[in-house]
């Protein structure tokens, strides 16, 4: 597929992904969901790098689902906008590979539901993060209503969706929306370097570790432990070995096995 909206680049075993639809602040339009689903299908087949980092060109991450779109819509088709989002938004969670959200500007309405489906969001000091779809006599259709609670806790997420206020990226910092917060200038940096980072530890360890605390929290305590001993036991056929005899013999693990 020939993408026009997003733009993947490669570095070694990273890849950025920028949402480049810079004159309408990035809305999330069908032709965007389009090619995120078809780029999708093809990290899931290829698992062609270790770690993902989404941006967005310009002054916002995403101003939200494109509200030109949306206002045509009829209760039906309301229905299947909202289904495809959700279930765009659980195909990148669900990629075994983490995803980091570089987030450069606006995250707004599906614009923060976007950030809130990947894995670590990274902010730069100018970002803005809402729910504000209230002020448009909506409700968060992509999973904000679910995702949000399930970072921020349920009575923080109440105060932000209900009166759809915006806030800056110390409080989405504070509140632990946010793990870190770049100058601007330096925000696409740090996510990659911190994508780096992962990209070098055991490739194993990071996908089980991954799918164990996402899995995992959805998930009786001790059905969660049983997962976590096998997943732990899986490694010591495997990468574990070498990781711990590298240690063991002060070098670098190589992970080619
Ligand atoms: N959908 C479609 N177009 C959008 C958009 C959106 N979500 N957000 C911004 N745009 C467009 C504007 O219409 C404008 O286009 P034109 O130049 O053609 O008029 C362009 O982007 C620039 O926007 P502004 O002129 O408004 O820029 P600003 O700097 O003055 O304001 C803003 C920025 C505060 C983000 C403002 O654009 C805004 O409030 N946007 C809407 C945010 C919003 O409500 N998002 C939630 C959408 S609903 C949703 O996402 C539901 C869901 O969960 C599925």
């Amino acid at each position: 597929m020939n993408y026009q909206i997003i733009k993947p680049e490669r570095f070694g075993r990273v890849e950025l992904l920028t949402i480049s639809r810079p004159a309408s602040l990035n809305a999330l339009n069908s032709a965007f969901f389009a090619e995120l689903v078809d780029y999708l299908d093809y990290v899931v087949t290829d698992e062609p790098f270790d770690v993902l980092v989404i941006t967005g060109e310009g002054k916002a991450f995403a101003a939200g689902a494109d509200i030109a779109e949306m206002a045509g819509l009829d209760h039906e088709g309301a229905r299947r906008f909202s289904e495809r989002g959700q279930q765009t938004f659980l195909m990148l969670e669900d990629l075994p590979i983490p995803v980091i959200a570089a987030v450069n500007g606006y995250a707004l309405g599906g614009g923060c539901e976007l950030s809130m489906a990947c894995d670590i969001r990274l902010a730069s000091s100018n970002a803005l993060f809402g729910q504000p779809e209230v002020n448009l006599g909506l409700v968060p259709g992509y999973a904000g209503t679910q995702r949000l609670s399930r970072l921020i806790g349920l009575g923080g997420s109440l105060k932000w969706i209900l009166s759809g206020l915006n806030m800056d990226a110390n409080e989405a910092y504070r509140i632990g929306l946010v793990q870190g917060i770049s100058e601007p200038e330096k925000l696409i940096e740090d996510a990659l370097a911190l994508a780096r980072r992962i990209a070098t530890r055991g490739p194993k360890a990071v996908r089980a570790a991954k799918f164990l605390l996402r899995k995992g929290f959805d998930m009786s305590f001790q059905k969660a432990l049983d997962m976590e001993k096998e997943h732990f036991a899986e490694l010591f056929n495997d990468e574990g070995i070498e990781g711990m005899k590298a240690f063991l013999e002060k070098r670098k693990p190589s992970w080619e096995l």
